[in-house]
């Protein structure tokens, strides 16, 4: 892919103006919008599930992003295909069999992602990274949104990049949490293909130009 990606993180919406939220999304330089899947077991925290997400499909025009932080993700992989999502997104630490589980994604039509919280490395990725379509880099630790950037992590898109060179595969390199205006340029630099991005975007005055500053800053 050439070009790089933007995704606003639904999270941080108004869920009380969920369709307006949606569409300003629709209208803007936006390329994807993430969906933030939280089990309060994985993480602490409850986000929205299939109901809201049924909702926002029928809504949204581009492609749907599903982040599920969540334990036992295969339980709910089919339900997610039927509900719309493109890409599905599993946690490492939340897989014992992972590379069963990208399989059972992609027999259903989706993209296949892996997310790496902040303490797990990337060398465990070696054996698997040639069956993802994604791997999500968390920036800061799943659960919330609003959280501060960690720095490590372009040391750790720099040595995910490598290996995906080393490995000839085709993932592409996603990055969640604290993603800002001072951190894009960066993080693309580092090696990465989309950013997601919270807070910064819908906490902003105006959100559809945050997107399109965004855009600009990473446009290549
Ligand atoms: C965090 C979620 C993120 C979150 C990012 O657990 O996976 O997608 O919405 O929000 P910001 O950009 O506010 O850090
Ligand atoms: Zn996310």
């Amino acid at each position: 892919m050439n070009t790089k990606v933007i995704a606003p993180s639904l999270l941080a919406a108004d869920f009380a103006n969920m369709q307006r939220d949606v569409e300003m999304v629709n209208q803007s330089d936006a390329d994807w919008f993430h969906l933030d899947i939280m089990d309060g077991v994985f993480v602490p925290n409850i986000s929205f599930g299939m109901p809201v997400v049924h909702a926002i499909a029928k809504h949204a025009k581009k492609t749907l992003d599903v982040h599920l932080m969540i334990i036992d993700p295969d339980r709910y992989i089919k339900t997610f295909a039927e509900l719309g999502a493109h890409n599905l997104t599993v946690h490492y630490e939340a897989c014992n069999h992972l590379h069963r589980t990208l399989q059972a994604i992609k027999a259903e039509g989706m993209k296949a992602g892996v997310a790496l919280n902040p303490h797990t490395s990337i060398n465990l990725l070696e054996d698997t990274i040639q069956d993802m379509d994604l791997v999500c880099v968390m920036s800061v630790n799943p659960g919330f949104g609003g959280q501060s950037f960690i720095e490590n992590t372009y040391q750790k898109v720099n040595d995910l990049r490598n290996l995906i060179e080393k490995k000839n595969s085709k993932a592409l390199i996603e990055i969640d949490g604290g993603v800002n205006a001072s951190n894009a340029k960066k993080l693309i630099g580092a090696g990465a293909d989309i950013l997601v991005a919270g807070s910064f975007v819908f906490k902003s005055e105006n959100p559809t130009n945050t997107i399109k500053n965004l855009k600009e800053l990473i446009a290549q």
